[in-house]
């Protein structure tokens, strides 16, 4: 396993090591790496002659302190589970090698991509995870850059950075990975009792409920359902459940033709859970 921390060493590793007519399948993260990840390596590493994975906590789209100081880090469980999905080199930056002196995030304004949902409820969010993903871009530059879906709103905005700013990457965005109960794995899991994982079931629950709802329900009626049920479940706080085009991610007034997609956020156990599927 090679492991870098400054961009200019990738610059030459790359060429030292491999050939400049390898394709490089890129995996981003924020560590703290769960089988989610490891299918998203795992794919990357089908589909490319080498995976390069970041794992850097990123300061700047974080909204509380107390959320970026809690983020679980162990980097030395996260090597052993990238290298055993596929991953040979792991970029893991310090917050100077990657931000240099100063450590901000730009603007980013896509209209209702990054003003809604996630954009309405933690503002500046989505200036940091855009100003680093481009940074990681630009650093790694990768063939493909694999995304979960688990982040819907993220994998909409990374697409259209990619789209203005003609980057010279294939985003694949791949499908939410769920544990057997079907509960959405992500790392703040780990911050739920055990409890808390079974009342977070909820969660993915009334979504499929929804989805099997009848369709002379209008798309907004429903996701007031939606969050009905889980505010009255014991144990749940929701924040919002809204039901939007899957490609501009404005809300749904009517069932159409388009790709509609189901996202909610949640707070269990003091934890703020994000899930979303197809409906
Ligand atoms: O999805 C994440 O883990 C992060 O938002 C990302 C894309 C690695 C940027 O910090």
């Amino acid at each position: 396993m090679i492991v870098f921390t400054h961009p200019r060493e990738w610059k030459r590793l790359r060429s030292e090591l491999f050939s400049d007519r390898a394709s490089v399948g890129y995996v981003p993260t924020m560590g703290a790496l769960h089988e989610g990840h490891q299918s998203l390596i795992s794919r990357a590493s089908e589909e490319n002659d080498l995976v390069v994975v970041s794992i850097y906590v990123n300061p700047t789209q974080f909204n509380q302190a107390s959320d970026l100081s809690a983020y679980p880090r162990d980097l030395g469980t996260d090597l052993e589970i990238a290298a055993a999905a596929g991953c040979e080199v792991v970029f893991a930056p310090t917050n100077e090698s990657i931000y240099g002196e100063e450590m901000v995030s730009s603007d980013t304004d896509y209209g209702t991509l990054t003003s809604s949902l996630e954009g309405a409820e933690r503002p500046g969010h989505f200036n940091g995870v855009v100003t680093i993903v481009r940074k990681l871009f630009n650093a790694v530059k990768p063939t493909q850059a694999y995304f979960g879906e688990k982040d819907f709103q993220q994998l909409a905005i990374i697409r259209e950075m990619v789209r203005r700013e003609s980057i010279d990457v294939n985003i694949v965005g791949c499908e939410l990975v769920r544990d057997e109960d079907g509960l959405a794995l992500s790392s703040r899991n780990a911050r739920l009792s055990n409890e808390g994982k079974l009342t977070a079931l909820f969660l993915s629950k009334t979504m499929r409920e929804a989805d099997e709802k009848d369709r002379t329900v209008p798309p907004q009626t429903l996701a007031k359902w939606a969050f009905d049920q889980l505010e009255n479940h014991p144990g749940i706080e929701p924040e919002y459940v809204e039901i939007v085009d899957a490609t501009t991610l404005e809300k749904l007034n009517e069932w159409g033709t388009e790709e509609a997609r189901i996202l909610l956020t949640a707070w269990v156990d003091g934890v703020r859970l994000i899930d979303n599927s197809a409906i």
